[in-house]
């Protein structure tokens, strides 16, 4: 798979990449639930059958402790069988790059490789598809945990990742009727709501004066914010609830310990970093036998999903390299089938 042949530009003799900037992504589908669910199915099933490899990633903090919960840059490797590839996701963060810098919080790169030499032959702007990628392991829970025909989403945090879980789920539920959002800054909220209802006037959209009235109102609930300690209690959650935990911090212990179901994309990787199941798996209050599944165990139907309209369902997504991997894999397959993208030589 590597490219040795010559750049058409230099005329060198070089291995060389393609390089894939936003705009080429999402020439291909990659502003799009389609092209993630499809990765993410065959991935995130392959992960829970053991065919991958992800190795726990590490986070540096440059400032240490001292730093803000969301100022980082975190290191995501994983190979994906079939066909094989291995990558990097290299993805830096700064709590304050909105309001400080008028910058999105997350900027990423992805590296593919080649796994026959594992020389680099694909860079790709890795932003888009993480938060593409991360909304479509939501709209693949939800065909499971959520109750059939839902209506309602909340979305507490209207950012960039709190708008592409609800631009996707919209599209690829058209069962949803209303989105119930807010945002500590309710210009965030605002923005959002006025976006929603150009993109899909269809859907009622309401901006509510607290996190608990829009998690209350919600079927689906999504936090997808910057919190650093929980808030949402498991007596806000109606029965029949599907709660995904995207932003992993906002929910308080006693919903993983009441839920009817805990599912989570990974075990080893969410019982870390002392996150909310990592601090219960400390106290000694939760444990891998508590937890109903992984989720690629559902997908591949070795565990069952919703079984009753009354369940709450909770999904702790801590997010993973293997996600990232199939999708900018699958992105960069769509992209040479269209010959799209710069070359850049290494040489
Ligand atoms: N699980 C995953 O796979 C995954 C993947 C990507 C990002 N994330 C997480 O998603 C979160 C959001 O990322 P983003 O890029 O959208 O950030 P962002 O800065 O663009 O947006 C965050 C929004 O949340 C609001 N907010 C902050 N704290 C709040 C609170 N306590 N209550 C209500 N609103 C609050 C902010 O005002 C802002 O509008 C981050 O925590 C990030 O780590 C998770």
């Amino acid at each position: 798979m590597t490219e040795t042949l010559a750049s058409p530009d230099a005329g060198t003799d070089s291995p060389r990449m393609l390089y894939l900037n936003r705009r080429d992504i999402a020439a291909v589908g990659g502003a799009d639930p389609e092209l993630y669910v499809t990765a993410l199915r065959a991935a995130l099933v392959a992960h829970a059958a053991g065919r991958t490899v992800q190795p726990l990633k590490p986070y540096l903090r440059a400032n240490g402790k001292q730093g803000h919960i969301a100022d980082r840059i975190i290191a995501m490797p994983a190979y994906v069988g079939d066909p094989g590839i291995s990558g990097l996701k290299w993805i830096g963060s700064k709590h304050d790059n909105p309001t400080a810098r008028g910058l999105e919080r997350a900027s990423a790169v992805i590296v593919l490789n080649d796994p026959e030499t594992n020389y680099p032959i694909a860079l790709l702007e890795g932003s888009l598809i993480s938060a593409w990628r991360t909304a479509a392991v939501t709209c693949l829970a939800a065909e499971y945990f959520a109750r059939p025909g839902f209506t309602d989403l909340a979305l507490i945090g209207c950012g960039v990742i709190g708008s592409t879980q609800l631009r996707a789920l919209t599209r690829w539920f058209p069962n949803i009727t209303t989105a119930h959002l807010f945002d500590t800054d309710p210009d965030a909220a605002h923005a959002l709501a006025d976006r929603i209802g150009v993109e899909r006037p269809g859907i009622e959209v309401t901006v509510t004066g607290s996190a608990e009235d829009a998690v209350r109102a919600g079927e689906v609930v999504l936090p997808c914010t910057l919190a650093d300690a929980p808030y949402i209690p498991f007596s806000w959650l109606s029965p029949g609830t599907f709660l995904a935990n995207v932003s992993i911090m906002d929910v308080h212990k006693d919903v993983f310990l009441n839920a009817d179901k805990v599912v989570v994309d990974d075990w080893e990787q969410s019982n870390r970093e002392k996150k909310i199941i990592n601090q219960l798996v400390l106290d000694g209050t939760f444990s891998r036998e508590q937890l109903h599944a992984e989720l690629g165990e559902v997908l591949a139907g070795t565990r069952p999903g919703r079984e009753d309209d009354e369940e709450i369902i909770l999904l702790n997504p801590m997010g993973m390299a293997v996600e990232d991997i199939a999708c900018a894999a699958e992105v960069h397959r769509r992209a040479r089938e269209k010959e799209i993208g710069t070359w850049l030589d290494l040489y």
